[in-house]
C-alpha cells in the first residue's frame, strides 16, 4: 500500500481567532469564498455534498453552489441518486475545501427543493448547451453506452427550439443550514476551528431575523483540532 509521507505538508497561511469572525456564518462563508476567488483558487463554487440512503449509506459527490440565500443551492436531476436518498432523508452535508488558502468548510442541514418558478428562471437562464445535457442525461442510471446520450442530444438538437423547456425532473434544491465549522490549516497540525451551532427557536431574538420564521442566532465555539 503507497503511504504518502513525503507529501505531508505543514500549513502556514493564516490563523483564525474568534475576534476574526462575523457573528453570522453567512458573512464569515462570504468574506472566505471572496478569497478563495481572489486567489484564483479553481472552482471555488464545488462543494461535495453528502446524503444517506434509507440504508444508512452514506455517498458524496461534487456540486456547484448556484446561489445563496438563507441557504446553499445547487441544481440537479430529481431523479439520481442524491435526489433519491434526499427523499428518503434531507439531512445532508457540504464540506468546501479551498487548498491554496488551507481552509475548509463544513455545513449540516436540511435540504429543501426549490419551487418550480425558481428552477425554471435558472434553467432559462443556462445557455442551451447546457440545458440540452440537462435534459439528455438520465443521470446515475445504468446505460450500455455514450451512443444513449448522444442520440438523446441529437434528438433535441432536431427540435430545432432556441431554448428548451426545464424537464420536470431537473431543478434546485437549498441545504438550509444549521451548522457551520470554518477550519484553518496551522503549523504542526494545531488547527484552527469554530463551529457555528444554530439555537433553538426561543433562544434568540427575533428581530434580528432577515427572514420571516429564519432564525438567525448562532452560537460560536472553538473546537480542538
Ligand atoms: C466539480 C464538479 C461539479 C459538479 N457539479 C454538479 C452539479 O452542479 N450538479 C450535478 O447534478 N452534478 C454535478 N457534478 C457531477 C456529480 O458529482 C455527480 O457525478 C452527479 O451529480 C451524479 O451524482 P449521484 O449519482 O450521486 O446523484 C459535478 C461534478 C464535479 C466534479
Amino acid at each position: 500500500m503507497a503511504i504518502f509521507e513525503g507529501e505531508r505538508s505543514d500549513y502556514g497561511f493564516g490563523t483564525l481567532e474568534r475576534k476574526d469572525l462575523f457573528d453570522d456564518p453567512f458573512q464569515q462563508f462570504k468574506f472566505w469564498l471572496d478569497a478563495a476567488i481572489a486567489h484564483n483558487i479553481p472552482e471555488p463554487s464545488a462543494m461535495c455534498l453528502s446524503t444517506v440512503s434509507e440504508q444508512l449509506q452514506p455517498s458524496s459527490r461534487f456540486v456547484l453552489v448556484r446561489g445563496i440565500d438563507h441557504g446553499f443551492i445547487f441544481y440537479t436531476n430529481y431523479l439520481s441518486r442524491k435526489a433519491n436518498e434526499l427523499e428518503s432523508n434531507p439531512h445532508a452535508c457540504l464540506n468546501f475545501w479551498w487548498a491554496t488558502l488551507e481552509r475548509q468548510i463544513r455545513i449540516e442541514g436540511r435540504v429543501e427543493k426549490l419551487s418550480a418558478t425558481e428552477s425554471d428562471a435558472y434553467f432559462n437562464s443556462r445557455p442551451f448547451e447546457s440545458q440540452i445535457a440537462s435534459a439528455s442525461s438520465p443521470q446515475s442510471q445504468r446505460i450500455n453506452s455514450r451512443d444513449v446520450l448522444e442520440e438523446k442530444v441529437q434528438e433535441l438538437r432536431r427540435g430545432g427550439e432556441e431554448n428548451l423547456v426545464r424537464p420536470k425532473h431537473w431543478g434546485g434544491y437549498r441545504l438550509v443550514p444549521s451548522y457551520f465549522e470554518f477550519w484553518q490549516g496551522r503549523s504542526a497540525r494545531l488547527h484552527d476551528r469554530f463551529e457555528y451551532t444554530l439555537l433553538e427557536d426561543g433562544n434568540h431574538d427575533k428581530s434580528t431575523s432577515t427572514k420571516a420564521n429564519q432564525p438567525t442566532a448562532w452560537e460560536i465555539n472553538r473546537l480542538a483540532p
